[in-house]
């Protein structure tokens, strides 16, 4: 018999973080032509957080330095010893508490080991066929005999937050508080992001202390019983990585999925050429990520003094890498605002990042958004934009996404 506590909300229950959130991250569209004018004015290396540079009120205890060039972002991530994720220890790991994002090496390396035992390709494939195939089926019957569809709100929004819930084997009702905490958890410096991460602590240890006892076939009981040369993760470690699970596989993928979407469907020549051929689906899911890379920018601490473009960071700095501003580089990527499936790439776009904290559940990713992608061409013959509602608009400074994507279908 299960021994679970049930999951507790907020003290208010009425406070709602995805409105605080659209608060905090902000609305920003048009990014392209805002990341290449102030490319123009200001060079590679901005002194600034992007977030400033941008408008928003963002203050910073430490000097900041934001990149924008593919060369300097991809240095970055392949240079650890000069360039740690010491920074995330003071933001997001005051809620997540100790996960991979906020850990450098030797713990970094030695945990990470441990994680990819959970995401080897026969886990995800096992997931593919188990759960992905049945969330995004199940949701798509939702609306399928209506004609008309808002993707982004009865789809991308929902399908990668629901098999979560379902690789941790969740009980029926606790995945909506859980989503809800955890997107609290994004707001730091609020009271309500440490009440949400003290909360989902509570309710994870209880998780894993079950899960122990009773291993089921879930994520948690896999990174449980994960051992390498006769080391497993310590609780806490699982903890925090069940925390971060929303917002690192969810808010993530969900973004992918939409921005994909938004980029076919005001391209239907390329919609066209993708139904006909699937093949082509990997170097479409590349090109969304690319176009439009939903997470727009991370951070590292500069460890050292460092010059970077001509630039001298002090050590201690905090150093913005702009995905999105190093995956439409001119001097990389041709017309690097243009989304363009058929795109020849000499240099891989920097997607999942590079390096040891390159993302361990890309290759999920990547298998959530090919089952998500052909089950709605498969399911929606004749998929294109509603003409009578609002085109897809596609906005945020941090996580980047349409909130609507209004379609038709036969
Ligand atoms: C399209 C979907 C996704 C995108 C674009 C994405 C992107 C990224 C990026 C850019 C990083 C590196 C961040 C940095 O180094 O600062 C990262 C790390 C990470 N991602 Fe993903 N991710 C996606 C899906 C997922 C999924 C499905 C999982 C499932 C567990 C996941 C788990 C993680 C974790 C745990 C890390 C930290 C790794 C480390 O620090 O060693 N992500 N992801």
């Amino acid at each position: 018999m299960a021994t679970l506590p049930t999951i507790e909300d907020f003290d208010d229950p009425t406070y709602d973080p995805f409105k605080a959130e659209e608060g905090v991250f902000g609305e920003l569209a048009d990014i392209h032509e805002h990341l290449e004018r102030l490319r123009a004015e200001k060079g590679d290396v901005v002194e600034g957080s992007f977030m400033s540079l941008m408008g928003f009120d963002w203050p910073s205890d430490r000097p900041t330095y934001t990149l924008l060039s593919y060369q300097d972002v991809s240095d970055t991530f392949f240079d650890p010893q000069t360039f740690t994720n010491e920074c995330f220890q003071h933001t997001l790991g005051l809620t997540f508490g100790r996960t991979l994002s906020a850990m450098d090496a030797p713990e970094h390396t030695r945990y990470r080991r441990l994680f990819q035992k959970a995401f080897l390709p026969q886990n995800i494939a096992r997931w593919g066929d188990e759960i992905v195939e049945v969330v995004v089926q199940d949701l798509i019957a939702k609306f399928r005999r209506r004609g008309t569809a808002d993707l982004v709100q009865e789809f991308t929004k929902l399908y990668p937050f629901e098999i979560i819930y379902r690789q941790l084997a969740l009980p029926e009702g606790d995945g909506p508080v859980f989503h809800k905490l955890a997107a609290a958890q994004n707001l730091v410096y609020t009271p309500e992001g440490l009440e949400a991460g003290r909360k989902l602590g509570v309710y994870f240890q209880a998780l894993v202390e079950e899960r122990r006892k009773r291993p089921q076939d879930d994520l948690a009981s896999l990174l449980i019983n994960a051992e390498v040369d006769g080391e497993k993760l310590p609780e806490d470690v699982i903890v925090s990585f069940l925390r971060q699970l929303i917002n690192a596989a969810g808010d993530t993928t969900f973004r992918g999925t939409s921005v994909l979407l938004t980029g076919l469907l005001t391209n239907p020549d390329q919609l066209e050429a993708l139904r006909a051929d699937r093949s082509l689906l990997p170097q479409a899911i590349e090109e969304g990520l690319r176009w439009e890379s939903p997470v727009n920018w991370t951070e590292r601490t500069a460890a050292r003094d460092v010059e970077i473009g001509g630039v001298t960071v002090p050590a201690g700095s905090t150093i913005v890498a702009v995905l999105t501003a190093a995956n439409c580089d001119e001097r990389v990527f041709k017309d690097g605002a243009k989304f363009d499936i058929f795109r020849q790439k000499t240099r891989p776009p920097v997607i999942f990042a590079f390096g040891p904290h390159m993302c361990v559940g890309q290759h999920l990713a990547k298998l959530e958004v090919t089952r998500a992608m052909n089950a709605l061409l498969d399911g929606l013959p004749n998929l294109r934009l509603d003409p009578d509602m609002p085109p897809p608009v596609i906005q945020g400074a941090m996580l980047r996404y349409p909130k609507h994507l209004y379609v038709k279908f036969d």
